[in-house]
């Protein structure tokens, strides 16, 4: 029997709704297609946005959405997308596979897109290769209320009230292909653009986010929080699980035991990241100035499909990430004094994604349905939660610890999310719930083999299915039998 606690005492906050954030880029065919579709290609759509993807994302309750890029973003002027669609330019999207953008899909497709599904939207500002002008009048553009040339421009583009956007990026990976930059010369930028991301309503006051490290860079965190800490409010950073390393991602299908565990355990750094960054950034608060933690990037990558686009990015999506993710999300659920924001890459078919398309056809993977499990723990009161368990792969090189949980607790009920991160066996699992008393308890899971996973022929191959749960005659405690490699969400009735 593995042991879990749940400690109804102890509680690091309330986690954050936007820890359950997503990312868009112009990138394959996650904008165009994924979400956006043209009148010739008949897909059931609302002003271009697709039915039934809005459909899907409406049901995890997606709080925020980031836009435009990822590496897009530094290449990316914002007045390109405004405007009658004929007269709007046409770019290379050079980071990318060189594909020809139409900017038919800018400021306004987006919001419509964020207003469909009821979302914040978080903008990554062009640092890289824009101005602070540019910067600052897309600001303008989005927020003024009253009359100024970049409201009357909004309005004469059919938006009469503002938009109120409150999440602005200052660059993406700035040390990379967001310009090159070293942490200082970044710092020194970030204040000089910060200095002109006005606000233009109190009511309605802008967040500034930081572009930060790539992985476990603890220099460039550091040094921004120093130089510039005052005159942001959070800094972000980057990480991405391949299977080997950069050059070698690994499959997303058909791959080994062996590259299951060295997947997980890779994933498991994400720990010690959070961890290091958070001490960084809780030496720079200065009274009621906090310094948020965003990882606005993260997930899996492995080598793009057969016969893909090399430049699309696009990948299957197994059980494996749905463990995968579901550790991840526990990760950052029993951070969430730190963290404010994450948003997983990318939302729809790149990378990790939640949905993946095809002409007309549409399938949820795997992973949509862990967002779909955990989508309770937003805005909830985090709990403590301890497992009492041994080690997988122990005589490897690749550990990974049998189970993996984060606790919330939100309008009477507790959600407890556990995952069983074995490939073969079936776990025992007994919840203490301590401080706290059920008077009932249900539950669901996401399992499969390994390599399971969700195909246009084949859509339902992984699904939530419920399990048992027992609750014990005094409400302290319940078990559960939890299906190998899983990740399974317990919502407690408590009384
Ligand atoms: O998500 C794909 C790319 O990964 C993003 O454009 C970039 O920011 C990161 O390197």
């Amino acid at each position: 029997m593995n042991n879990i606690i749940v400690n109804g005492k102890v509680s690091k906050g309330t986690i954050n709704k936007n820890i359950y954030g997503q990312f868009t880029e112009h990138l394959g065919r996650c904008v165009y297609e994924g979400i956006y579709v043209k009148d010739e290609d008949n897909i059931p759509n609302v002003n271009g946005i697709r039915c039934d993807v809005m459909k899907a994302l409406k049901n995890i309750e997606v709080p925020v959405v980031r836009w435009p890029g990822g590496c897009f973003a530094d290449t990316y002027h914002w007045k390109d997308g405004i405007g009658p669609k004929d007269q709007r330019k046409t770019i290379v999207n050079t980071n990318w596979g060189g594909v020809t953008e139409d900017n038919s899909f800018g400021t306004h497709e987006f919001m419509e897109f964020a207003e469909q599904l009821g979302c914040d939207v978080y903008f990554s500002g062009n640092v890289g290769s824009g101005t602070v002008q540019e910067l600052s009048d897309w600001i303008e553009y989005c927020n003024m209320g009253g009359i100024s040339p970049m409201a009357n421009l909004r309005r004469e583009n059919g938006r009469q009230e503002p938009w109120n956007v409150k999440y602005w990026g200052i660059g993406n990976e700035a040390w990379g292909c967001g310009g090159n930059m070293n942490a200082e010369y970044y710092s020194d930028e970030t204040r000089k653009f910060s200095t002109y991301m006005r606000n233009y309503d109190n009511d309605h006051p802008i967040y500034k986010i930081a572009s930060g490290s790539n992985g476990a860079d603890y220099h460039w965190t550091k040094t921004v929080c120093e130089r510039a800490g005052h005159m942001i409010d959070a800094i972000t950073f980057h990480n991405y699980t391949v299977t080997y390393e950069w050059n070698n991602k690994g499959k997303a299908t058909g791959f080994t035991k062996d590259e299951y565990y060295r997947l997980l355990h890779n994933t498991l750094s994400m720990e010690t990241m959070v961890n290091n960054h958070s001490n960084i950034i809780k030496q720079y608060e200065r009274g009621d100035h906090k310094i948020g933690l965003i990882v606005d990037e993260w997930g899996t990558w492995f080598d793009v499909e057969d016969g893909t686009n090399p430049g699309f990015l696009y990948q299957q999506n197994t059980i494996r990430d749905a463990v995968l993710a579901a550790i991840n999300l526990n990760i950052f659920n029993n951070h969430c004094d730190t963290v404010v924001m994450t948003n997983i890459a990318q939302m729809i078919n790149v990378l990790q994604a939640m949905i993946l398309t095809e002409g007309e056809k549409m399938v949820l993977t795997p992973t949509y349905h862990v967002y779909d499990l955990y989508k309770k723990h937003m805005n909830a009161k985090h709990l403590e939660s301890y497992v009492d368990s041994d080690i997988l792969n122990d005589e490897e090189e690749y550990k990974v610890p049998r189970l993996h949980v984060s606790a919330s607790e939100k309008d009477g009920k507790a959600l407890v999310t556990v995952v069983n991160l074995s490939e073969s066996e079936t776990a025992d699992v007994n919840v203490m719930l301590s401080g706290l008393k059920g008077s009932s308890v249900s539950g669901r899971c996401v399992t499969g083999d390994m390599n399971d996973h969700n195909t246009f022929e084949n859509p339902d191959v992984v699904g939530i299915t419920e399990v048992k749960a027992q609750l014990s005659a005094d409400g302290n405690s319940f078990s559960a039998t939890l299906p190998k490699n899983s990740v399974c969400s317990f919502e407690v009735e408590l009384s």
